[in-house]
This record gives structure tokens, sequence and C-alpha cells, in this order.
């Protein structure tokens, strides 16, 4: 059995879903993400690989994942390629978060690569080791975010 150091998660609905259902299903027409260039930080692993594979699928022009780490990026990119049937482009930039000159490269490129940034999501952070926030260094915010 997995023990957690936090207190177990209460639902506030009676229905759990932890898979995209037929109302919010990322092939509905209407929800169409078509033409779209997105960027997905944090997108080389989790919610964040999640939710890029989510924007490929029903018809993003491209998807950049951001991250640190190289392997999990490319990972992902393999997996939109996989999962759109090559129709969105697939790509990744390494850029830690906390580095501005880095991420304002990364996102240059993004843009002179396929053009305007449409849509971006904000997935990458740490959770913090559970103690009081007054025992936090005033850098953990920005780590965490
Ligand atoms: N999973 C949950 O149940 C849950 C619940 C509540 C909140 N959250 C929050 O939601 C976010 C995503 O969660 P997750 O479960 O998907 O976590 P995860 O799998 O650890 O993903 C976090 C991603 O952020 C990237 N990242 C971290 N610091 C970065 C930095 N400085 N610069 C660039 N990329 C950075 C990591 O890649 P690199 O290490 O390669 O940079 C990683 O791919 C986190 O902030 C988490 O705290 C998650």
């Amino acid at each position: 059995m997995v023990t957690s150091e936090y207190p177990e998660f209460v639902s506030f609905t009676k229905k759990w879903h932890s898979a995209p259902y037929p109302l919010i299903t990322a092939t509905r027409p209407e929800l169409s993400e078509s033409g779209k260039n997105v960027v997905v930080t944090g997108g080389g692993t989790g919610i964040g690989q999640g939710i890029a594979i989510a924007f490929a699928q029903p018809g993003a022009k491209s998807v950049t994942v951001i991250g640190r780490r190289l392997e999990p990026l490319k990972t992902t990119a393999a997996k939109i390629t996989h999962k759109s049937s090559g129709k969105a482009e697939a790509r990744y930039k390494v850029a830690d978060l906390q580095d501005r000159q880095a991420v304002d490269k990364a996102l240059a490129n993004v843009v002179a690569s396929v053009g305007k940034v449409d849509i971006l999501v904000s997935s990458a952070g740490v959770l913090p080791k559970k103690r009081s926030c007054c025992r936090r260094r005033p850098t953990c915010h920005s780590e965490s975010l």
C-alpha cells in the first residue's frame, strides 16, 4: 500500500474522472484546436505531457514542450507525433523557467519557427516538501511555480 505524507484527498464532486469523457473529448469538432500553436511548460512529464497530447489530437498546428531535461521532452514529442498521426508539429525546447534569458530565447525560437503562440499552458512546477510556509526559503515560491 502506498502511504503519503499528505492528508487523504476529498473529492468535491460525485463522479471522479481520470480520463477525458465524451462531453469534453478533444475530438469534438467545436473544441477543435485546429491551426493553433500551443506551448506547454513542464510538458515533458505528468500533467503537462497529458495536456500537450490533448492539444495535439484535435488538430493543433504545433505543440512545443519546455522543460529542463531533454529526454522527457523528446519522449513527449514522440507521443505527440504518434497520437496526432503526425499532424501536429511536435517541438521541444530545453529551458529552465527560472532563467529569463533561456525562456525568452525558447519562446522567440517558437515564434520564429511556427508563428505567434496562441495558447500557453503553465504546467511546470515542483511540489515542495511538506512544511510550514514560514520556514521556506524566499525562493521557494518561484521554484514551485
Ligand atoms: N499531480 C498532481 O496531483 C498535482 C496536484 C496539484 C498540483 N500539481 C502541480 O501541477 C504541476 C505539474 O504536476 P505534475 O504532476 O505533472 O508534475 P511533474 O510530472 O513533476 O511535472 C513537472 C514538470 O515541470 C518541469 N519543471 C519543473 N521545474 C522546472 C523549471 N524550473 N523549468 C522548466 N521546467 C520545469 C519538470 O521537467 P524538468 O524537471 O525536466 O524541468 C516536469 O516535466 C506541478 O506544479 C505540481 O506541483 C500537481
